[in-house]
């Protein structure tokens, strides 16, 4: 049976640090190293806060401005290192050009303290990353991460 779980969250701030925290602990399980964990929240964080920041209205927040965080863990079969995935999803404004969107330093936000750097960010601390997004509809961010890859092949080495 596969290990998930399902958290949904007001798009508020308060809840970013709450939210990066909650899918760190959800991949315990895995058993990652401190740098898988580190990993995973950083990249959390910058999915969540983007949905904080952007999909929303700054100035007229509502009760239906929610983010959705479902996360899945199981261990490949092939070569015993855990998987996890985790999809953030919001119900914003969505954004007009992905493929635009993802590239470094592009930002919407530019006079603002934004740099334009959270989904190269993201790219850069997981294995998969991917964005489906649709105006006026809202934003999904699927993050890949494995973990142990590298421990498990080493046991495999040493067992052989
Ligand atoms: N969930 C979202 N909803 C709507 N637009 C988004 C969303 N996530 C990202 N964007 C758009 O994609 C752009 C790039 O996002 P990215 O995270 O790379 O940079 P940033 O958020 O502008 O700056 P930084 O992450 O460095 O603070 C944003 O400026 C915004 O226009
Ligand atoms: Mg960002």
């Amino acid at each position: 049976m596969t290990n998930y779980m399902k958290l949904e969250l007001a798009a508020l701030s308060v809840n970013e640090g709450f939210a990066r925290s909650a899918v760190a602990a959800f991949a315990l399980s895995l058993n990652p190293s401190l740098s898988d964990l580190s990993d995973i929240k950083t990249a959390v964080s910058e999915a969540v806060t983007n949905s904080i920041v952007h999909a929303y209205e700054r100035k007229n927040r509502t009760d239906a401005d929610k983010i959705l965080i479902e996360c899945t863990a199981e261990k490949n079969s092939e070569d015993g290192a855990g998987l996890l995935h985790i999809k953030i999803t919001d119900f914003g404004c969505g954004i007009e050009d992905v493929d635009k969107a993802v590239l470094p330093f592009f930002t919407t936000l530019s006079g603002d303290e934004r740099s334009g750097m959270g989904f190269t960010i993201m790219q850069t601390f997981m294995n998969e990353f991917s964005v489906q997004s649709e105006k006026g509809k809202g934003t999904t961010v699927v993050l890949i991460k494995k973990i142990g890859a590298d421990r498990a092949e080493i046991k495999e080495r040493l067992d052989a």
